[in-house]
């Protein structure tokens, strides 16, 4: 199957395979049948076949899946083996836990700088980086020529710090700052948003749609 015919729910469910074979993997637990994949999962074993088949299958009749094969190919196919330059912009909060909470090597992205606008930040030390002046953003680019931002600014300013980072290079974002970045003006800007309350309003939703029992 061509790689645009991959429906999005297809992608959505990869990381979740990916994080249930690292398992599998730490286990030791060398090959495992669609049908125990799918009880770990949660999935159907069909649904599982059906996932995989849109890659190639990756599994053996009589054999299942060999564990090590078929992470090495999902990380492949997210495109997670390759480490893309990443920067982060707002080291508050939300940025400072982002930056050290995130295993950005293994999830693709080599964090290469940090950079707010706040003197009292600028210059410390988080997950391994010093801290920049956002004055410094330009300079650093040319030089090192990131390709992901990631956005832990507020949303007012992320018009500005968007057009701003499109302009020195930056293609690809990965937005927490709610500011709706308009892929429509960027053709080949790719934005992935993170809501994290967008979680707990369908939590709250399946609370209010719960069976009474
Ligand atoms: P914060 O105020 O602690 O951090 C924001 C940082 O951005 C500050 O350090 C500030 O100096 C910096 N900043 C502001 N304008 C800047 C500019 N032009 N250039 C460089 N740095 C700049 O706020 P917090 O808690 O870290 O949240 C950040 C944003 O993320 C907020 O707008 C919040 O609403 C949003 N947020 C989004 C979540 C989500 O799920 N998408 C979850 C939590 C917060």
């Amino acid at each position: 199957m061509a790689k645009n015919q991959v429906s999005s729910s297809v992608i959505k469910r990869l990381p979740r395979y990916y994080r249930f074979l690292e398992e599998l993997k730490n286990q030791n637990i060398t090959r495992i049948s669609s049908q125990e994949l799918a009880e770990l999962m949660g999935f159907t074993a069909s649904q599982i076949r059906q996932d995989l088949n849109c890659f190639g299958g990756f599994g053996q009749q009589g054999y299942g899946y060999n564990v090590s094969q078929l992470y090495m190919e999902i990380a492949k196919i997210l495109g997670i083996d390759k480490l893309q330059k990443t920067i982060l912009i707002g080291a508050g909060n939300l940025g400072k836990a982002v930056a050290s909470h995130i295993e950005f090597e293994k999830k693709g992205c080599q964090l290469i700088g940090i950079f707010d606008n706040n003197p009292e930040l600028c210059g410390q030390i988080i997950a391994g980086l010093n801290v920049l002046d956002i004055s410094q953003l330009e300079k650093f680019c040319h030089k090192h020529n990131p390709a992901v931002a990631v956005l832990c600014i507020p949303k007012s300013v992320g018009k500005d710090m968007s057009e701003r980072l499109i302009n020195l290079g930056i293609y690809a974002f990965w937005n927490f700052s709610h500011y709706d970045i308009k892929t429509s003006n960027h053709k080949n800007i790719i934005v992935e948003n993170v809501h994290l309350a967008d979680s707990l309003m369908i939590l709250s939703y399946k609370i209010n749609n719960k069976e009474q029992s």
